[in-house]
């Protein structure tokens, strides 16, 4: 096991729009997270991941990027993000950007160029296609519901976008397109920045004749978008000419990825990325890859997708860790209680998150166990996969707009988007201005002050899991080992590194629960590392409850 700074680090993730506003317009900004730096200095953690800061029309908040060596007028200037690096680094933190280059907006001047003249070089930056007999060249769909397709301003030719209409995907195949990323990432290393998060990043090569699919009405174009016949080759360019010249941590955002395909991507032999995202425990509690149709889940399921991930990944690959982020609902009202047991499940599913081998990503809010946001009315949505998802779900499909409004309650990307909940102020200490989404209510029990005044809380819970880590490389390194696959309440495994193990007990329901341990390892003289219950005994757990043993050998 080759030992590196980014495996040994934890992430956490700012969504800048949610996270602090300075200057009272309710939008958050570079000031804003300037000022919270102390907290997150606090809490323990080593790099930042930063969604989006970029120009950006906001179609998709910033994931549609017009200018990527300018920021975003409601983030702040040139001159706020220098200071923001400078000190994140003054206290030791780095900063990892978000390279969103899979397509740009439809407002970005190389765009623009090629809607303006058809014979500009800038066409090719793009995909632009005829239609077939007056209908769309293809029935691909937009992961943002309807077709991938929308009919360029001023002429007859159709442009591919696999997200909303303003965002167009970039043509890869274009050795100009690659330079052109390239070159915007050596910016952004020259700046000193010190990672890459990027952004569906095995769609970059997609089977030239961009083939249709089989199937009624429109269907995502998976087979011919992800992992194509050319991702590799440009993913080893990129890190020849960019990654090898600094020590960068890379992560990158794949849609459909296999753990076969996450090796290729991650093996520090092939010189590509450091980790990837994959998606296969996100779509647990989905029918396939269909998000917005819920199903129940079980726990064994969720053992073997990690499980899976956990031993495919064990030889020169790594693992990233994440239960939430922008685009997912908040884990505790997810994948644990957040209403009876709502502390106890967000400890234990950041005991996981933290014990587990791989690079754990915190996404902001979580270390403080925020919930879900239940709106009672569409309007109040603000995101366009949302709000998007709706319209098809309702006026196409005529489904009962009470379910599709179930759904988003659920698993809509606002869940996790509503403002950072600092205090019990007006706004959570947001902002001082109406904020562009609104505050979960429950920030008057759910809120940092609070937390940071309370021992117990999910907060210091993070800070103690964060020191553990630390101090115990078997948290890191150690290789993995799932106990009683079948045991329907309790994941169970144990993590071995140079000598040091642990025993990892999380009880993932709200019922009490026991687990036949082994007799050699019920017998193992072992000391307790961290537990979310006051008087915890080995093997017969609590709700929600989790146990982390150590011994030596
Ligand atoms: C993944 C990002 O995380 C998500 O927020 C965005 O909408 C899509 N990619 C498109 O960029």
């Amino acid at each position: 096991m080759t030992e590196a700074w980014w495996k040994e680090a934890v992430v956490y993730q700012i969504y800048p729009r949610s996270f602090m506003d300075s200057n009272g317009d309710g939008i958050g900004d570079l000031k804003g997270i300037i000022s919270r730096l102390d907290y997150l200095k606090d809490l323990g953690v080593d790099v930042i991941w930063l969604s989006p800061i970029f120009s950006s029309p906001n179609d998709d908040n910033g994931y549609d990027i017009s200018d990527y060596r300018g920021i975003m007028d409601d983030f702040g200037t040139m001159e706020d993000f220098d200071l923001l690096l400078a000190q994140m680094h003054a206290r030791g933190l780095k900063l990892m950007m978000d390279l969103v280059v899979n397509h740009t907006s439809d407002e970005h001047a190389w765009f623009r160029a090629a809607c303006e003249d058809p014979s500009s070089p800038y066409r090719d930056y793009y995909f632009f296609r005829d239609g077939k007999e007056g209908q769309l060249p293809n029935n691909w769909a937009s992961h943002f519901g309807f077709s991938a397709w929308e009919k360029e301003p001023s002429g007859d030719q159709y442009f591919l976008h696999l997200y909303t209409k303003k965002q167009p995907d970039l043509n890869w195949d274009n050795p100009k397109v690659r330079a052109e990323v390239y070159s915007i990432m050596q910016f952004w290393a020259d700046k000193g920045i010190d990672g890459f998060r990027m952004d569906v990043i095995n769609y970059i090569s997609k089977v030239p004749s961009l083939p249709a699919m089989s199937g009624e009405g429109f269907q995502l174009p998976t087979p011919y978008i992800a992992n194509g016949p050319h991702v590799h080759e440009y993913l080893q360019e990129m890190n020849q000419r960019v990654l090898s010249k600094g020590d960068y941590m890379t992560v990158g955002e794949m849609v459909s990825v296999t753990t076969d395909q996450a090796k290729l991507y991650t093996h520090e032999d092939r010189r590509e990325l450091n980790m990837v995202f994959t998606f296969e425990h996100m779509y647990i509690d989905a029918v396939g890859e269909d998000k917005w149709n819920i199903r129940p889940w079980q726990l064994t399921e969720l053992k073997d997708v990690f499980t899976h991930w956990q031993t495919a990944l064990e030889e020169g690959c790594w693992n990233s860790l994440y239960l939430n982020n922008h685009d997912q609902a908040r884990m505790v009202s997810r994948f644990g209680n957040d209403k009876e047991y709502r502390v106890q499940s967000a400890k234990m599913l950041a005991t996981f998150l933290h014990t587990l081998q791989g690079t754990p990503y915190i996404y902001q809010g979580e270390e403080l166990g925020m919930t879900n946001i239940h709106f009672d009315s569409i309007d109040k949505y603000r995101d366009i996969d949302t709000l998007n998802h709706y319209k098809e779900a309702v006026e196409v499909f005529h489904q009962d707009p009470a379910d599709v409004m179930k759904a988003i309650a659920y698993k809509g990307r606002d869940n996790a988007r509503t403002p950072m909940q600092w205090d019990t102020t007006v706004n959570a200490g947001f902002t001082t201005a109406a904020p562009w989404l609104s505050v979960n209510p429950n920030h008057v029990e759910i809120n940092a002050a609070q937390e940071i005044d309370d021992p117990q809380s999910v907060y210091h819970y993070y800070k103690r899991l964060i020191e553990l880590r630390k101090q115990c490389k078997v948290m890191v390194y150690g290789t993995y080992e799932l106990l009683e696959r079948e045991h329907p309440q309790i994941y169970a495994y144990t993590r071995e590194y140079q000598g040091a193990h642990l025993l990892v007990l999380l009880n993932f329901s709200g019922e009490d629960a026991c687990i036949t341990l082994s007799d050699e390892l019920s017998s193992l003289p072992k000391t307790l590392l961290i537990s979310n219950y006051a008087s915890p005994a080995c093997a017969a757990l609590h709700p929600y409850e989790a146990q982390v043993w150590h011994w030596n050998t």
